[in-house]
């Protein structure tokens, strides 16, 4: 540095300091305080003199400062500090015992007097306001459009709870008779009541298993059976092929390890999979055939789920558009179904595409990671 810049430096470094939007705060070898600057007095609340000569581990909350004075230690003990040159997302508190997340960057400076630290405070609250906002949105958007694709099953739906309640109704009527007559078959009663029960149980499954996947309550990761998640699926979408005459078959890979994921919304992705093949294959009133296929397979450190219908397939002008939101090709679609499924699968560190076959029809496909990126 030439002469004249370095005393600019020193005439102006207080100021600059000062004007800093993030807090500036140096520490001796000890963990103790020797400067801070304007945004670090206004972030945190205390006076310059309340802060100086102190540890910095005040700016913390208790079950942090312990952490970060075990740093301190092991740096005066060997040397070794953990958390220069690195950055690291930690919770901050203020003098009025306001916690906020903070990004703090640490750097060393060796001067002819010793070693000492610059740490620079980012406060994080509105960059993680925002990121939960974000969260939140895509979360709903992704309740709207399961209500959505249940929407469209109404009718398969609906069939595939009169249809046990229909066959409960007719053994209520059998029970009823039986009992009317002079020496009652108990035999016969109890089977029919016992069929009776079964039918009962079967619709409440069907409802179950529609309120476990529009409410989604909590979108905890799991280690999931991917082959069970669409055996389960399979239960909810079997009822809207039948509705369109299509044979819906599985290829479950035994061999398939468990993946890390959010169940309800890999099973979101590959509803919506199945519902789009249906429409592809509806559409051309099943011309190519009738079977639509639902495959997984362990390829690469990936687990694969594919859908391979033998329905329109994609037109060149349409693979460019497929995946953006509202992009739609049926009179009452919403096009938002591929947007979110992307978002969804990508979100899980996988990857979503689609070939067209080489017959008829398209495969759409999701990988999920086996070992998760954390
Ligand atoms: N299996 C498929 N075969 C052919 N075209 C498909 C298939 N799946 C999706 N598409 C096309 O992608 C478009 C967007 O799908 P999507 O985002 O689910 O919205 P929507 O189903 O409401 O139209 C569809 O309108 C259709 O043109
Ligand atoms: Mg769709």
């Amino acid at each position: 540095m030439n002469a004249e810049r370095a005393q600019w430096l020193a005439d102006y470094a207080p100021q600059i300091l000062d004007a800093v939007v993030d807090a500036i705060i140096t520490i001796d070898s000890t963990g103790r305080m020797l400067s801070v600057n304007a945004a670090a007095i206004r972030k945190f609340g205390y006076t310059e003199a309340e802060m100086v000569g102190q540890p910095l581990a005040m700016l913390m909350p208790e079950r942090f400062a312990r952490v970060h004075q075990g740093y301190v230690e092991n740096y005066l003990a060997n040397g070794q500090a953990k958390i220069i040159g690195v950055g690291r997302e930690l919770v901050a508190q203020s003098k009025s015992g306001h916690e906020f997340p903070i990004y703090l960057a640490v750097s060393e400076i060796r001067t002819d007097q010793g070693v000492f630290f610059a740490g620079i405070v980012r406060d994080l609250t509105e960059q993680k306001a925002a990121e939960e906002a974000l969260y939140e949105q895509r979360e709903r958007l992704s309740q709207v459009a399961r209500l959505s694709t249940m929407g469209e099953m109404t009718a398969s739906i609906a069939h595939e709870i009169n249809q046990p309640l229909t066959a409960i109704s007719m053994y209520a009527q059998a029970c009823m008779k039986l009992l009317k007559m002079d020496d009652v078959n108990t035999d016969k009663l109890d089977d029919a009541l016992s069929k009776l029960n079964r039918q009962a149980l079967r619709a409440g499954a069907v409802i179950e298993r529609i309120q476990r996947f529009v409410r989604h309550e909590d979108g905890e990761r799991q280690m999931v059976d991917i082959n069970a998640l669409v055996s389960d699926l399979g239960h909810l979408a079997a009822g809207d092929a039948r509705l369109h005459g299509i044979d819906l078959q599985f290829d479950l890979d035994p061999g398939l390890p468990s993946v890390l994921c959010d169940p309800i919304q890999v099973q979101q992705v590959a509803l919506n999979l199945i519902r789009n093949a249906i429409d592809a294959m509806h559409e051309i009133g099943c011309a190519n055939g009738h079977q639509l296929t639902v495959s997984t397979y362990c390829e690469g450190g990936n687990v694969e789920v594919a859908v391979i219908d033998c329905g329109t397939g994609v037109a060149e002008d349409q693979t460019d558009l497929l995946f953006s939101a509202f992009h739609t090709t049926k009179k009452d679609g919403m096009g938002m179904g591929l947007s979110i499924c992307k978002s969804i699968i990508e979100d899980h560190g996988g990857e979503l595409n689609f070939r067209n076959n080489e017959a008829c029809g398209s495969t759409f496909y999701f990988r999920l990671p086996v070992t998760a990126d954390e």
